[in-house]
C-alpha cells in the first residue's frame, strides 16, 4: 500500500474510532482523494483538508483536526500535527525506508503480486494474425499489449487463457488455392513460404484483371473448403502451418506465448446453434436478402449474421467464439486486445450477446489502441510500405549489438543480450505510451540508452547488479542503519517503490501496460540520480547495508516491471 493509501485507512478507522455513531462519514477511497501535498514541506509531506468533515460531524474544521491528530499514535510512518484546520502529517522518513525495504525484500520477486485474481479466469484475445499474411507491425501493439496484460493478470493470480484468433476463413483462401493450382509448386511454397503465397495472391489478382472467371473458380476452391473437401483441406491446412512456423519466429523472438489458437474457422460448426438461438430469441431480421441484428435502437448499424448467400460473417463467428469461451473458461473477463478500428464491430457483437441475454456480455472489453507509425511515416499496406515485424526485429538486435561492440566489447554472451536489449527497445517502445495513442516508432528514441527507453531501464538494472557483485558476499542479516535512507534521492525511489503493487493493480484495472513501463522507467530514474549522488559501497557498514538493500530493492522491482511488460533484464550489458 501507498502511503496515501495507508494515511486514508488510518484516518478512517480514527474517524470510526472517535465518533463511532456519525453517518455520512467518507470511506478510505474517499479521504485518499482529499488528501493533499502542501506546497512547502514546512507544512508536511501530506495534509488533511479537515473541512470536509465538517458537514457530518456539525464541528469547525480546527476542533476535528485536534481530535484527529490527538488519536494519532500507533502509527510509525507519520507523526500528525493540527495546524488551523488542517492535520499535516510529516512522514518518519527512516521509517518508511525500514517499512518499504523489509516488505519488498522479503517478497523477492513475489513483490507487488497478489491472490485476488485467485479462481478467476480471463480470456485475452490477443495478435490474432491472419493466415497466409506476413507478420508486420501493425500488429506489434495487439500482440505486447495482450502478452503484457497476460502478465500482469497471471501475477494477481488469475488464471489466464492466451487466444490467436486466426484469421482462417474467408474467401481470399480459395482463390490462393486456385492460385496454387494454376501457378504455384509445393517446392517453391515450401521455400517462400508466406512471402511466396502472397506473391501468388497478387498474382491471382492480376490475373483476373483480365480474367474474370478467374473469380468463379477461386469462389468454387473456397466452397470446397467449407464442404470439407479432401484435397482443398489438405492444401488449406498446409498453408495455415507455413503461416503459422513463420510467425513461429517471430514469437519466439519476442517471448510471446498462446494456449489456444482456436481462430475463426474452428467455429465452422458451432455457429448453427447460435444462428438458431438468436432467431429464437427473435433477434433475426431479413434486410435486402442479407440477415441481420436490428440495433438501430441502440444507435448502431445492423450486426451481419448471414450474407444474402448464406455465408457467415466475421460478427457471427466472433458471437459464436465468445459463447464457446464463456462455455468453456467460464472467463471472469474476455478481453479484446484489436486496433481502434475495430470499435464498432465489438460493440455491436458485445450488444448482440446482451440482446440473447446473456448476463456476461458485460465482462467482454474491447482493449483498443492507437495506430503505429514508422519513423513518421504512416503503414499503408497498400502503397507497399510495409514493415515486417521480423526484419524489424532483427535489425534491432544488430543495431544493440553494435551498440554493445562500441560500449562493452569484452561482455561475455554478447549475442544473447544483443538479442534481449534490441528486442526489450521494439516492445518497450511499443508500451511506452498509453495505448490509445497513436505510436510513431523511431530508432533513436527506441535505442536511446540515456533517454527514457527499455536498454536504459535494462541499463539500470544491469547496474544494480553490478554494485550487488561488487558488494561481494552480503550477510543481509546485518545491521542496517535505515537512517542513512533519509536523503531525498532515496526517498523518492523509496516512494516509487512502494507504489509498485498499486501501479500493477491500476495497470490490469485500466488494461494499460504502459503504466507499468511508466513506473519502472521512474524508479531507474530515480535509483541513477540516488546513485551519483550518495556512496553506496560506504566505509560504515550500516549505511553500506541499508543502501545495499535499496539497491536490490530497485532490481528486484525494475526486473519484475520489465518481466511484466515482456522484456528481459541481461545482468550484466
Ligand atoms: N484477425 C483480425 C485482424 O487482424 C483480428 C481478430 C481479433 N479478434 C477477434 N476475436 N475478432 O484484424
Amino acid at each position: 500500500m501507498d502511503m496515501m493509501t495507508q494515511l486514508s485507512v488510518r484516518i478512517e478507522e480514527s474517524m470510526h474510532r472517535l465518533w463511532p455513531d456519525r453517518e455520512g462519514l467518507p470511506g478510505k477511497d474517499e479521504i485518499r482523494g482529499f488528501l493533499e501535498v502542501p506546497p512547502n514541506s514546512t507544512l508536511g509531506d501530506y495534509a488533511f483538508p479537515c473541512f470536509r468533515l465538517s458537514r457530518a460531524l456539525r464541528m469547525a474544521p480546527p476542533m476535528i483536526a485536534e481530535a484527529l491528530s490527538g488519536d494519532w499514535n500507533h502509527f510509525d510512518l507519520a507523526e500528525a500535527k493540527a495546524v488551523s484546520g488542517y492535520v499535516n502529517f510529516f512522514l518518519n522518513r527512516e521509517n518508511f525506508a525500514r517499512r518499504t525495504l523489509e516488505t519488498i525484500l522479503a517478497q523477492g520477486e513475489e513483490y507487488g503480486s497478489s491472490r485476488e485474481g485467485m479462481g478467476k479466469t480471463i480470456c485475452l484475445d490477443y495478435s490474432s494474425i491472419n493466415i497466409a499474411k506476413r507478420f508486420h507491425i501493425g500488429h506489434l501493439s495487439t500482440t505486447m499489449i495482450g502478452n503484457s496484460l497476460k502478465r500482469i493478470y497471471s501475477f494477481l493470480g488469475y488464471q489466464t487463457v492466451g487466444i490467436n484468433h486466426l484469421g482462417d476463413w474467408g474467401t481470399q483462401f480459395g482463390k490462393m488455392i486456385c492460385a496454387y493450382k494454376k501457378w504455384g509448386s509445393r517446392e517453391e511454397v515450401e521455400k517462400g513460404g508466406v512471402n511466396e503465397l502472397t506473391r501468388l495472391y497478387v498474382r491471382f489478382h492480376e490475373e483476373a484483371e483480365k480474367d474474370p472467371a478467374l473469380e468463379d473458380e477461386g469462389r468454387a476452391w473456397f466452397r470446397r473448403i467449407e464442404e470439407g473437401d479432401a484435397e482443398a483441406l489438405e492444401i488449406f491446412n498446409w498453408f495455415k502451418e507455413l503461416t503459422l512456423r513463420d510467425t513461429a519466429r517471430v514469437y519466439e523472438l519476442l517471448g510471446v506465448t498462446f494456449d489456444s489458437y482456436a481462430g475463426e474457422s474452428f467455429y465452422n460448426d458451432k455457429m448453427d446453434r447460435v444462428i438458431e438461438e438468436l432467431r429464437e430469441k427473435n433477434l433475426l431480421t431479413v434486410s435486402e436478402g442479407a440477415t441481420i441484428v436490428d440495433l438501430e435502437e441502440d444507435g448502431m448499424p445492423p450486426c451481419l449474421i448471414l450474407k444474402k448467400d448464406g455465408a457467415t460473417l466475421y460478427a457471427t463467428r466472433d458471437l459464436a467464439a465468445a459463447i464457446y469461451r464463456q462455455e468453456t473458461y467460464h472467463f471472469a473477463k474476455c478481453l479484446y486486445v484489436v486496433a481502434y478500428q475495430q470499435d464498432l464491430h465489438f460493440r455491436q457483437v458485445f450488444r448482440v450477446l446482451e440482446k440473447m441475454g446473456y448476463a456476461w456480455a458485460k465482462d467482454c472489453v474491447h482493449v483498443s489502441f492507437g495506430m503505429v507509425s514508422y519513423e513518421g511515416e504512416a503503414l499503408a499496406t497498400r502503397k507497399g510500405n510495409v514493415v515486417f515485424l521480423e526484419d524489424l526485429l532483427q535489425q534491432a538486435v544488430d543495431k544493440a549489438r553494435s551498440i554493445i561492440e562500441e560500449k562493452t566489447p569484452d561482455l561475455e554472451n554478447k549475442e544473447e543480450v544483443s538479442r534481449q536489449v534490441g528486442i526489450g527497445a521494439v516492445i518497450y517502445a511499443d508500451l511506452s505510451n498509453s495505448r490509445i495513442k497513436d505510436m510513431d516508432f523511431h530508432w533513436d528514441r527506441a535505442l536511446n540508452f540515456d533517454g527514457e527507453s527499455g536498454p536504459y531501464v535494462q541499463y539500470t538494472h544491469a547496474r544494480c547488479c553490478s554494485v550487488l557483485r561488487k558488494a561481494g558476499d552480503t550477510d543481509w542479516n546485518e545491521p542496517a542503519d535505515y537512517g542513512a535512507l533519509t536523503d531525498d534521492e532515496a526517498q523518492a525511489l523509496l516512494l516509487l517503490l512502494s507504489r509498485f503493487p498499486d501501479v500493477i493493480r491500476e495497470a490490469a484495472d485500466r488494461y494499460e501496460p504502459s503504466m507499468i513501463t511508466r513506473a519502472v522507467t521512474d524508479i531507474a530514474q530515480a535509483y541513477n540520480k540516488f546513485y551519483y549522488e550518495h556512496r553506496i559501497l560506504d566505509e560504515n557498514s550500516g549505511v553500506t547495508m541499508a543502501r545495499l538493500m535499496l539497491t536490490r530493492a530497485a532490481r528486484d522491482t525494475i526486473r519484475t516491471g520489465l518481466s511484466l511488460i515482456g522484456v528481459e533484464a541481461p545482468e550484466r550489458m
